[in-house]
């Protein structure tokens, strides 16, 4: 680690965002109308967004798998960054969640990329072929994302990446007092992926912390 490294202050945060592409309307207009219908203020912060675009988009990515609709704000932002024949498959367990997301995905400008399967990730994710993703991102519940890992490296294709929030445990992860079982699965998950030998990661410090790790 450089000696150099400061802290991630609040300050900094809001000048990343400032100096990001914009969140656009659309996107903003989801976001208030979840707040609006109820849907819990928890998709990835627009900055995140507009990283992980930017990140498929020069990983040349097709085919990308997501578990955690919420209001398809993750979803549509992220199928923006790939070609007009690509096809993001996104899992979300609650029907409210995935109905909502149906609506805005549907009035969307990328709503022929994008399907939302309602279920369980641990359901869904074996349907899904071997190497067939170029990129997952997982966002969904913390304590299942040791389970979903195993189907992740089986489902993203050798060389894809593997995108991961709340590495940072929603502020939580260096309080020791916090034995959360969220907080806990997400310590254990974070040694698990620094130390996977098919995973070559890094934790970005943006958001509440997001894992970028390529499949080896
Ligand atoms: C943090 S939100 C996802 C935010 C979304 N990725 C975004 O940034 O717009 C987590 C979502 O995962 C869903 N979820 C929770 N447990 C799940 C499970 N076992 N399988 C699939 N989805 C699940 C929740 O209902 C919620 O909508």
């Amino acid at each position: 680690m450089s000696e150099h490294t400061d802290p991630v202050s609040h300050a900094l945060v809001e000048y990343i965002g400032a100096h990001a592409p914009a969140e656009g309307a659309f996107l903003a207009e989801l976001r208030a109308a979840a707040h609006a219908a109820g849907l819990p203020q928890i998709s990835i912060a627009a900055e995140q967004a507009q990283f992980m675009r930017i990140l498929l988009q020069l990983h040349g990515a097709r085919q990308v798998l997501e578990v955690g609709t919420l209001g398809g704000y993750s979803a549509i932002a992220m199928a923006r960054g790939l070609p007009a024949d690509g096809k993001l498959i996104t899992v979300e367990v609650e029907p409210a969640h995935a109905e909502f997301a149906k609506t805005w995905i549907a009035r969307s400008d990328v709503a022929d990329r994008i399907e939302v399967r309602t279920g369980r990730g641990i359901d869904v994710l074996p349907t899904l072929p071997d190497a067939s993703a170029d990129a997952a991102f997982l966002d969904a519940d913390k304590v299942s994302y040791a389970a979903y890992l195993p189907h992740c490296l089986r489902i993203v294709r050798s060389g894809g990446v593997i995108l991961v929030d709340n590495a940072f445990a929603f502020g939580h992860l260096l309080d020791p007092k916090n034995q959360e079982p969220s907080v806990s699965a997400i310590r254990a998950f974070n040694e698990t992926v620094a130390r996977h030998p098919e995973l070559d990661g890094v934790l970005v410090p943006l958001g509440d912390g997001l894992w970028v790790a390529r499949r080896k």
